[in-house]
């Protein structure tokens, strides 16, 4: 079990996320509303919760070169590669916070077991595919049936990939939100995860769509710059810490935090990601709707103007002060 001082500290004003019995047809109507819900006891995931641990990934995960980011802070935020050379093309500094290795598994674990602080730190973090070794082998036994049955019920579009996340106790993944729906399975240790709705966007200031940091938060959450990020003081976000066997839905476009509860040992959880339905456009927009289509002016404006730096006052000539009444 864990206690709460296990949970790191931020100033946060935060809600527990609904938890339901996988049977319990509410968790339809959540769904249904893209609302954070918690699903407890479902056997979606039970043939690995009754199994994995780092000594079953030691045996069962294989391939030469699992992907491994290594961090010298508790914080892995992600980047993408791609934009990091635009930026460099258009003379914007960026300094990658984490670096992406292959590694076997063996070494992987070893060296989380040798970990002493002060060391880097490991996030194991693969896509699920052929390559992996046995582990697949669990993946089969999982009840793609309840899995297939929310997907057709919410009109989501196809399994788009599996991640197996391994991960050190302590690690954070800061906020940042994604562009599919996503059942986030917890199959060994805690996790605790803090989401905020998409009508956060403002509180929580994306980096720009062309930075690598892009569907980031800015606000370092362990630190917030107030003065730059006022109103992260008005986000209100809700949490919830995953035992093995949970089933976290995180609506597409919802911010979310992650965390491994520190002092409570390594973590492997497992996402089924997936793609967000075809767009019906019903008034009034819904607030994830309302985020894909900034994004998509922002990427217009990004390819019109050529020089991202021009992005930023160009939003502001056209909003500035105009629309405020
Ligand atoms: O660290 C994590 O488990 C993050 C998962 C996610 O962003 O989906
Ligand atoms: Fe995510």
């Amino acid at each position: 079990m864990w206690d709460q001082s296990q949970l790191r500290k931020y100033d946060l004003t935060l809600e527990a996320i609904p938890r339901l019995h996988h049977a319990d047809p509410k968790i339809d109507e959540y769904i249904a509303d893209n609302k954070p819900v918690v699903i407890a006891g479902s056997r979606v995931i039970r043939p690995a919760v009754d199994k994995w641990d780092m000594d079953y990934m030691e045996k069962c995960l294989g391939g030469p070169g699992l992907t491994v980011f290594v961090s010298q802070s508790h914080k892995f935020k992600y980047f993408d590669e791609n934009k990091v050379q635009y930026c460099l093309r258009h003379g914007i500094d960026f300094v990658p916070p984490t670096r992406r290795c292959k590694m076997r598994i063996g070494e992987f674990v070893r060296r989380l077991r040798e970990w002493k602080k002060g060391d880097d730190r490991l996030y194991l973090q693969q896509a699920v595919n052929s390559s992996v070794g046995n582990v697949v082998k669990d993946f089969m036994k999982f009840d793609w049936e309840y899995l297939a049955g929310k997907q057709a019920k919410h009109n989501w579009g196809p399994l788009s990939s599996n991640l197996l996340l391994l991960s050190m106790e302590g690690n954070v993944t800061p906020c940042h939100y994604d562009e599919q729906q996503n059942f986030f399975g917890q199959v060994y240790g805690y996790k605790r995860c803090i989401l905020f709705p998409p009508s956060d966007y403002e509180c929580l200031y994306p980096h720009p769509l062309y930075h690598p940091h892009d569907r980031q938060s800015m606000v370092d959450f362990d630190k917030p710059d107030y003065s730059r990020f006022p109103k992260f003081k008005k986000a209100r976000g809700c949490e919830a810490v995953l035992e093995p066997g949970d089933i976290l839905y995180i609506p597409i476009y919802w911010w979310h935090h992650v965390e491994s509860l520190m002092r409570a040992g390594p973590t492997i959880s497992v996402n089924f990601w997936y793609k967000g339905g075809p767009i019906s456009l019903e008034y009034p927009l819904k607030d994830h709707q309302k985020v894909s289509i900034s994004r998509n002016v922002e990427k217009m404006l990004v390819e019109v103007l050529q020089d991202p730096k021009e992005v930023g006052p160009l939003l502001e000539m056209m909003a500035g002060g105009r629309f405020g009444e």
